[in-house]
């Protein structure tokens, strides 16, 4: 087999550079080590910047998201019992989409199913070869082994994946930081206690409010590394949640069953650089945010597009200048999208080892938040989404 790009990982990074790339005549070939019906069972946040939004119009694929995507042009931040909003609308005239990242992914499959783009189920073994030569990836698939020639690889394939390895480890470098909790979501059938998301910090520790639609809703906690979801019935997590946002939040929160319920740690991760010889690392590959702020599909996506920028020169205008500035472009913005998830993260959480003046710090942090106009632009700007 050959192809132009072989696209390692069929999450949303992968399915949206090859959606994108289709639409510029470049070929692809996606392989994905799971089926389909796994990927589209992954949970995850779905706050979308403009910059996303205008990938995914520009990809044919926005019909769906345009019709049933919330604009949401502010959030609420509360401590203790106080809440106050951040306006993204009047401090940057612009405004984030609230469209599940399930909805995205389904989206995307649909796409390439329309234009007949292939996408490999059920991968195995999957390895890159000859990355600074003439590239090629060989995989298993039905029991076979199989090998794919191109001109560049897309590391789309996540934190787990085998393409962030194959940079050998004189050249990479990996900056990694640990937090000591993790977030237990949950996903109920009831409508969301607010219109707008709540950011809370309570001394019992984080919790947000957040949606999917008007009768589903995403909630979460913080919680200890050590807990299992097993150990969260629904109602103590109910009771929990209640006793960490504001009042009135508590008051007409409605719960119901929880449909989903799991527990994911939080960490802050960057791989340098994002390119050698043919690959490119995109999205998760590459970094992890905290989910705090709801960056880690929006940095996703910054990374396709300088990729897509990038493969658009060099095969439609023999230009390499987009590829030979790949990493340093979308490291740039990267570290911005960590800086403020790991902001947000230490302004919102409770730690274990936490002084009475890091609280004190903590709670001054948020006053001065509350109160300067100024520090609300530096929220809503990076909350809405850095320029590319
Ligand atoms: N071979 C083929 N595919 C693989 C392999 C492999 N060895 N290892 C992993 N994959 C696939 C995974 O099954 C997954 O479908 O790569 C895909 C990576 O998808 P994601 O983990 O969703 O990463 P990405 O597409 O970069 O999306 C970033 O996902 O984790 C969230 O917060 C993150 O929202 C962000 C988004
Ligand atoms: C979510 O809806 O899952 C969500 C929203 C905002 C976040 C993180 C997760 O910051």
């Amino acid at each position: 087999m050959r192809t132009q790009v072989a696209i390692i990982g069929g999450g949303p990074s992968g399915l949206l550079l090859s959606q994108l790339l289709h639409k510029a005549g470049i070929e692809t070939v996606v392989l994905e080590r799971q089926t389909r019906d796994y990927v589209l069972g992954r949970i995850r946040a779905g706050v979308l910047e403009t910059g996303f939004v205008n990938l995914m119009r520009e990809a044919g694929v926005a019909e769906r998201m345009d019709a049933e995507g919330f604009v949401h042009d502010g959030t609420l931040i509360a401590y203790d019992n106080e809440q106050f909003r951040i306006d993204f609308a009047k401090h940057t005239n612009n405004h984030v989409v609230v469209y599940g990242q399930t909805e995205v992914t389904r989206d995307l499959y649909n796409a390439r199913d329309a234009m007949g783009g292939t996408v490999i189920h059920g991968v195995s073994d999957v390895e890159l070869n000859d990355l600074t030569g003439k590239p090629y990836v060989t995989f298993t698939h039905d029991g076979q082994s199989k090998r794919l020639d191109c001109d560049f690889i897309a590391g789309c394939d996540g934190f787990h994946g085998p393409s962030r390895q194959a940079i050998p480890l004189d050249v990479r470098r990996e900056y990694e930081k640990v937090y000591p909790f993790g977030w237990l979501g949950i996903l109920s059938e009831t409508p969301p206690v607010d219109d707008e998301l709540i950011y809370a910090n309570s001394e019992r520790g984080f919790a947000l409010c957040s949606m999917r639609n008007a009768n589903l809703s995403r909630y979460y906690v913080q919680c200890s590394l050590s807990d299992s979801p097993d150990d969260w019935t629904d109602q103590a997590f109910w009771d929990e949640l209640k006793r960490r946002i504001p009042e009135d939040a508590a008051d007409k929160l409605i719960t119901g069953p929880s449909i989903e319920k799991s527990i994911a740690p939080l960490r802050s991760f960057v791989t340098e650089p994002m390119r050698y010889g043919a690959l490119f690392l995109c999205g998760d590959a590459a970094h992890i945010v905290p989910p705090t702020g709801a960056k880690g599909l929006n940095t996703a996506a910054s990374d396709i597009h300088y990729l897509y920028t990038g493969l658009v020169q060099h095969y439609l205008h023999n230009d390499s200048n987009g590829l030979d500035t790949y990493s340093q472009k979308a490291l740039s913005r990267i570290w911005k999208a960590e800086r403020f998830s790991w902001w947000m993260t230490n302004l919102l959480h409770r730690f274990p080892d936490q002084s009475a003046f890091d609280i004190k710090m903590q709670r001054a942090d948020l006053e001065f938040l509350r109160d300067n106009d100024a520090a609300q632009t530096v929220l809503a700007e990076n909350y809405v989404g850095l320029p590319y």
